[in-house]
């Protein structure tokens, strides 16, 4: 099954991911996490996107649609695969159905003072790249990955100017898309405002169909 997971900044993508992996053993392949390992990496591609992701921007369609054509062109997506964050414009969706069937998009359904309060406490893993929160999801040791042991940081771009900046191209950039799949009748809407295992029972009832 290939799958889309189309929602705002901090509205839970990557944590519903992480279950849904384990629930579909399909691999989960996120932009912005691999132009944060690229980014921890100082590769050619980390250094061209770190001031545009630290901002908030977008990356260039051209540099993200080659980037997610090769990494769908991988045999561990035969499968399916989820895609976390892609496509984001109208030309990243029309460049992906024309090497990729799209079997669903889940439209993740929040309101911004969720986000806010979402993005403000959220702290990630180095190493692993799993997401953690201050209050609803905090680390067990302080500072530490409870999976793997790595350091928590928290993401350059989640403070509030680049936050803004993000809200503002999803509604000008992102948001288009869900008439998007809407239109062509793949759109799945999940209610993403409960906590974590309410939200993985939304997704499972809509991928059911209902
Ligand atoms: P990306 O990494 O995709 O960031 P994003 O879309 O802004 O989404 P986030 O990762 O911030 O949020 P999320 O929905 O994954 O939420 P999370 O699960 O962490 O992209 C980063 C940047 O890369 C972009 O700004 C852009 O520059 C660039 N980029 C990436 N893709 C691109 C593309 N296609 N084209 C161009 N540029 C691209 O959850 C958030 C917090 O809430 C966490 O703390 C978590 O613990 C907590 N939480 C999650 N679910 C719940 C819940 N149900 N209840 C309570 N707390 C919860
Ligand atoms: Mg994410």
């Amino acid at each position: 099954m290939n799958l889309i997971f189309l929602g705002p900044p901090g509205a839970g993508k990557g944590t519903l991911a992480v279950k849904a992996v384990e629930i579909l053993n399909i691999p989960h392949i996120s932009t912005g996490a691999i132009f944060r390992s690229a980014i921890a990496d100082q590769s050619p591609l980390g250094r061209k996107v770190k001031a545009i992701i630290d901002a908030g921007k977008l990356v260039d369609d051209e540099t993200t649609i080659e980037l997610v054509k090769e990494r769908l062109a991988g045999e561990d997506v035969a499968k399916g695969y989820i895609l976390d964050g892609f496509p984001r414009t109208i030309a990243q969706a029309e460049a992906l159905a024309s090497f990729s069937k799209t079997d669903a998009a889940v439209n993740f359904d929040i309101p911004d003072s969720s986000i806010l309060e979402r993005l403000g406490g959220r702290r990630v893993c180095r190493k692993c790249g799993r997401n953690f929160h201050v209050i609803f999801n905090n680390t067990k040791k302080e500072g530490v990955c409870d999976y793997c042991g790595g350091e928590i940081y928290t993401r350059d771009d989640d403070k509030p100017e680049a936050v803004q900046k993000r809200l503002e191209v999803y509604r000008v950039q992102t948001a288009p898309l869900i008439e998007f799949y809407r239109n062509k009748g793949i759109l799945l809407d999940v209610d993403a405002r409960p906590g974590v295992d309410e939200v993985v029972e939304n997704f499972k009832r809509a991928l059911a169909g209902g």
